[in-house]
């Protein structure tokens, strides 16, 4: 029977597969699997966001322009070159769309976020995957990688789920080896939580260069996953396009308010940065005493490599974890089916994780 059919390319998408939320396991449950802060946002956000409800009736300000404001003040930008959305994901959905048509190419790394593969394919585009050197974008095989239909470069620096970054002069290198009509689209949503000084979210980058933007986002650092916040900060003729296919209303009043309430309240942020600073140091170092490989990480997530034993894989260790409420992610679908990624949580989530890792690396398999 005929019925409607997808363009080409969207039956290949894989769908993403977020973190698990725990629903179904029994007692408490800590959820470690999507790099969620345990802080929470700012109670100035929660309090924003409640006293929205009094008038949900009305449309929002199209252009978030209140909420650009107060990004601008935050980071010395020009408010007019900032686009906020629904999570930078939507950010990156309007680029794909904007910048990438059939037969046109765009190029990931191979343990790179996973939304850029499934963004490029709604295009209709290609997605080039690029091998990384020691869990690390390596900008050699990027530029090896670049054809006459490459259109968009994409780079999390921070990476999810490896956590490694790119210092500034590798960076620099990369985008100084890219023709200036291909897109380098800098996914700086862990920026936050970097403390490295050779590091740079993309700031300096967008501000001198024709080609360059820099996605961030409300959900990690300043605890706002569930209202869908997002932003951009790019070029004016970047601006100009994304504004012509944003939704009118793309952004909705509550997480204005709340994200605006957030982006003031510094000292949460601060907070938040000094737990996660504590915590996954402590994190790495009880973990790796285990005998368990835990790659370096400048975000709030680590990686950790388990053996290739009967008894000992990640899918086991996912298993056992989840049966005392501790909901990691596994990362197959990034092609790192020995690893897991756990995310920085409570001093109380973090202790039972290894409590619980030390008793399965112990057991007798
Ligand atoms: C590297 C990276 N970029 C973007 C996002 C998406 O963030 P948002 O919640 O703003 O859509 C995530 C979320 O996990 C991420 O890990």
């Amino acid at each position: 029977m005929s019925r409607p059919v997808p363009k080409p390319g969207i039956l290949d998408i894989a769908p993403y597969t977020p973190g698990k939320s725990g629903a179904g396991v029994a007692g408490r449950v800590f959820k470690l699997s999507a790099n969620e802060t345990p802080l929470g946002p700012s109670p100035k956000a929660i309090a924003a966001y409640k006293a929205a409800a009094d008038h949900l009736e009305d449309y929002p300000e199209g252009s978030s322009r209140v909420l650009r404001e107060a990004i601008g003040r935050a980071y010395g930008l020009d408010p007019d070159r900032i686009i906020c959305g629904a999570g930078s994901d939507e950010i990156l959905n309007f680029l794909a769309h904007t910048y990438l048509g059939p037969g046109d190419e765009a190029i990931h790394t191979a343990h790179g976020f996973l939304v850029y593969p499934i963004v490029t394919k709604a295009a209709g585009a290609k997605i080039v995957t690029v091998k990384e050197k020691n869990l690390r974008a390596d900008v050699d095989a990027i530029l090896a990688a670049v054809t006459p239909r490459t259109k968009i470069v994409f780079l999390a620096n921070p990476n999810n789920p490896t956590g490694s970054y790119l210092p500034v002069d590798e960076v620099k290198r990369l985008q100084a080896g890219l023709r200036p009509d291909i897109l380098f689209i800098l996914d700086a949503a862990y920026s936050e939580y970097v403390g490295k000084n050779d590091y740079e979210c993309g700031i300096e980058l967008v501000a001198t260069s024709n080609n360059v933007v820099m996605t961030r986002t409300f959900s990690k650092i300043y605890g706002l996953a569930a209202i869908r916040l997002g932003w951009l900060y790019a070029p004016a003729h970047v601006v100009d396009v994304l504004n012509r296919i944003r939704g009118p209303f793309n952004v909705s009043i509550p997480a204005l308010k709340a994200g605006i309430a957030a982006i003031r309240d510094i000292a949460h942020v601060e907070k938040a940065r000094a737990h996660n600073d504590k915590w996954i140091a402590w994190l790495a170092e009880e973990i790796a005493r285990l005998g368990l490989h835990v790659a370096p990480s400048v975000a709030n997530f680590l990686l950790v490599r388990f053996p290739d034993e009967p008894g000992r894989t990640a899918k086991e260790a996912d298993a056992f974890l989840m049966k005392r409420g501790l909901i990691l992610r596994l990362v197959a679908s990034y092609g790192l089916p020995d690893c897991i990624r756990l995310t920085v949580g409570t001093e109380e989530a973090n202790r039972l994780v290894v409590a619980a890792l030390a008793d399965f690396m112990g057991r007798k398999s």
